[in-house]
């Protein structure tokens, strides 16, 4: 059986101390219950955070035994540098900007350090546990560094990430002074699920227009040798377990006992961690709109809130809880009785068959986030409605809003319209109740948590397998001594160059990309080598080539093809080609420059360039589309072809290309040593027209035809170093 490691703030039970003596109890929430089923398939192993604010160094050994009796792992962390990394960085940083509370974030970057120390001690405990071959799986936003701390001591392993809450638009992401790390250290990971496809959405627009990340392939990412996997995954509940719980004698007598006591008034239930997120105020000052509409509801419907305390240490739910105090104050002394309380307020956590007995009994649940990343509560309370009576009102801001489509959904932000939905709530009739109700169970009947967490780790051996195939054409050390043992021992030996993103790394100014002394001289020697004949075939116009290495012993190819240079010799023209299409094709590129902002177009003597390489990676995508729909009507039955190249369009005559232009040294003689090295789309044709023997290096990670992958501009330096012998 496998081994997975679950690594999560919150383990699922917490440590607590009563007069010095230990106990673990479980903790809230979702994820604890619904791992469980993955017992049935792997080892299961817990890291995390005991859930003791201060560990006295005489508890530590009693905590390892106690957790360790459930398969859990502590992380010990001294209590200044935990309340700096979970009500610091975590609760006042990432969760208030997540959750698009940016006016409640706090930017301290003593709290983001000790972020990322803490982050280090669960990397460093999971290594205290961890073997070969185990599975990782990291838990939300406290451990956003881990997957690639763990990556670093594990490269080729198995990991994935969820991230439970929102992830929000890239417009407040930009905003963290830490934002790169933090989407590298989750971009460690083979696998990254989100609840929505929104938050996916969010996600690889924050890495590409940050990180310059482009999605490669459906939600897939190349990043070096690997690939990341980003994924919508919507978590579900233990949905018998919630049935189950219901029949239970326990369940039967609490509900037996609240049904006396609410003598047939109808229940509006709001159960929530107390949380700004969560839009308790918003919920109140609406049901006090029902009341003075609709006074005939006084003293037949009251609201019952349950206040899970949480975070109580940082300050923002602090104040939120003296707001909710008055509020509720004040409703209940504007319309309460002696007989009758119009809000029933508790401020606790509550047993499991209690909160089923009301989930069962509340006609009516109230659950309107301003945002949460999927909501769990909204799917338990539909659980526990075995007759299919109840009625939900949902915030469609919630995770969940997007499965349970049957609810009434609500903007969380309008009073008036939460007044009117409970309105509509306690006189739908029953069986439009009914209807609704068995559709969004059947949903939840299947994509139960068991479900989801199986789902997950199916999708990450897959990603991970992925991974694993592309870095099997990583030209790695292995290769390396190959080639440059086939290079010494053959002669005669051809080498094919591309410049751009091959030799030199782009800049965004295609003019300042000019070779540094230290490739000069590379190059010089390289190429006057008697046994070598080097080849520099670039889509670069030929006064650039001739002005950049026009003075060395080398052969050039300019533009594609359209003109090549022998060593010693003048610049020949491939054919007579005919150039008139370029004044008719202009307009439309000044007009696509025009209206892209970043964008420039290049005029060579055979083809036109539209290059995008500063321009916003969203618009560039969409500009791109229409620019190229243009362009296929503009050449359409001309000998003319368009080309995508490294942020780059380009349309030049179809019987240009560098394959063609390769053929004619490839086809001189016969070469027992033959290189090829470019990193675009245009050299993929280089590649093609290479014999099986040679070596065709491929600089990136994007699909080639090429046999290997060379990891970049650095790599392909050293490389031809040491083909050099420096
Ligand atoms: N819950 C709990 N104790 C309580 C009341 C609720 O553990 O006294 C659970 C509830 O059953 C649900 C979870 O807390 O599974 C809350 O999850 P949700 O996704 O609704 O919100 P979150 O707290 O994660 O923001
Ligand atoms: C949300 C987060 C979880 C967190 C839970 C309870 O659901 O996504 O990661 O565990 O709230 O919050 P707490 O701070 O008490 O762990």
């Amino acid at each position: 059986m496998s081994r997975l490691i679950i690594i999560a703030n919150r383990l699922p039970v917490t440590i607590t101390e009563k007069k010095g003596k230990l106990k673990a109890v479980p903790s809230a929430g979702g994820l604890a219950t619904g791992l469980k089923s993955l017992s049935k398939h792997f080892e299961l192993i817990w890291v995390g955070w005991p859930g003791l604010a201060s560990v006295k160094s005489g508890q530590r050994t009693a905590i390892k035994e106690l957790l360790g009796q459930y398969d859990m792992h502590p992380v010990f962390i001294d209590s200044t540098k935990f309340n700096n990394y979970y009500g610091g960085f975590s609760n006042s940083t990432l969760w208030p900007l997540f959750h698009y509370f940016q006016q409640f974030a706090d930017f301290n970057s003593r709290t983001w350090k000790d972020y990322r120390e803490v982050n280090e001690l669960f990397a460093a405990a999971v290594s205290k546990v961890a073997r070969k071959n185990d599975i990782f799986w990291v838990q939300d936003y406290q451990l956003m560094l881990v997957p690639q701390l763990l990556r670093q001591r594990y490269p080729t392993s198995q990991i994935g990430y969820f991230h439970h809450i929102p992830f929000p638009s890239y417009e407040l992401v930009r905003t963290l002074p830490w934002r790169e790390d933090l989407l590298n250290g989750v971009l460690g990971a083979d696998l990254i699920g989100f609840h929505t496809f929104d938050y996916v959405r969010h996600f690889t627009s924050a890495i590409s227009r940050i990180l310059g990340l482009d999605e490669h392939y459906l939600g897939r990412i190349r990043l070096g040798s690997r690939v990341v996997d980003v994924d919508s995954f919507p978590m579900g509940i233990d949905y018998e377990h919630f049935a189950k719980t219901l029949r239970e004698p326990e369940t039967r007598h609490e509900i037996k006992r609240y049904q006396r006591e609410i003598k047939g008034e109808k229940i509006v239930l709001n159960i929530d961690r107390l949380d700004y997120t969560k839009a308790l105020p918003q919920r109140l000052r609406a049901f006090d709109l029902l009341l003075s509409k609709y006074p005939g509801y006084r003293k037949q419907v009251s609201m019952l809130v349950i206040l899970v305390p949480s975070r109580d240490t940082v300050g923002r739910y602090k104040q939120l809880k003296e707001e909710i105090d008055r509020i509720v104050g004040y409703i209940n002394s504007k319309y309460g009785t002696i007989d009758w309380t119009p809000v029933h307020y508790y401020y606790r956590s509550i047993k499991f068959n209690r909160l089923v007995a009301w989930y069962k009994l509340a006609p009516v649940a109230l659950i309107t986030p301003y945002r949460d990343g999927m909501n769990l509560v909204s799917k338990e309370y539909l659980a526990c409605k075995d007759d299919g009576k109840g009625v939900l009102i949902l915030s469609e801001m919630a995770g969940s809003a997007k499965e349970l489509l049957e609810a009434i959904t609500v903007n969380p932000n309008n009073t008036e319209d939460i007044a009117r939905a409970l309105h509509r709530a306690l006189q739908m009739d029953e069986q439009e109740q009914i209807t609704r109700v068995r559709k969004m169970q059947k949903r939840l009947k299947r994509n139960t948590v068991a479900y989801w967490s199986a789902h997950f780790l199916e999708r990450l051996a897959e990603a991970h397998t992925v991974s694993c195939q592309a870095s099997q054409h990583l030209f790695d050390k292995k290769v390396e001594k190959r080639l440059i043992a086939d290079y010494r021992k053959a002669q005669p030996r051809l080498i094919f160059l591309d410049y751009d993103g091959t030799l030199a790394n782009f800049r965004n100014d295609p003019g300042k990309a000019e070779p540094t002394s230290s490739l000069h001289d590379t190059l010089h020697k390289l190429s006057k080598h008697s046994k070598n004949t080097v080849v520099l075939i670039s889509g670069r116009d030929k006064d650039t080539l001739e002005k950049w290495f026009g003075d060395l012993p080398m052969n050039l190819v300019a533009e594609h093809g359209a003109w090549y240079k022998e060593t010693g010799d003048k610049w020949h023209q491939a054919a007579a080609i005919d150039v008139s299409w370029k004044q008719e094709m202009l307009p439309i590129f000044q007009q696509f420059t025009d209206r892209t902002p970043g964008s420039f177009y290049e005029e060579k003597n055979y083809s036109l360039a539209w290059h995008y390489r500063q321009t916003d990676p969203g618009l560039a995508e969409m500009r791109k589309h229409e620019f190229m729909d243009k362009l296929s009507t503009a050449i359409y039955g001309r000998p003319l072809q368009i080309m995508e190249g490294n942020k780059v369009l380009e349309v030049k005559n179809v019987e240009i290309n560098k394959g063609k232009a390769a053929q004619r040294w490839l086809d001189r003689q016969h070469w027992p040593f033959i290189m090829a090295i470019g990193d675009d789309h245009t050299d993929e044709d280089t590649f093609k027209a290479m014999p099986d023997s040679a070596y065709t290096l491929k600089v990136g990670f994007s699909d080639t035809v090429a046999r290997y992958n060379i990891g970049s501009v650095e790599e392909v330096l050293a490389l031809l170093g040491q083909l050099n012998g420096d």
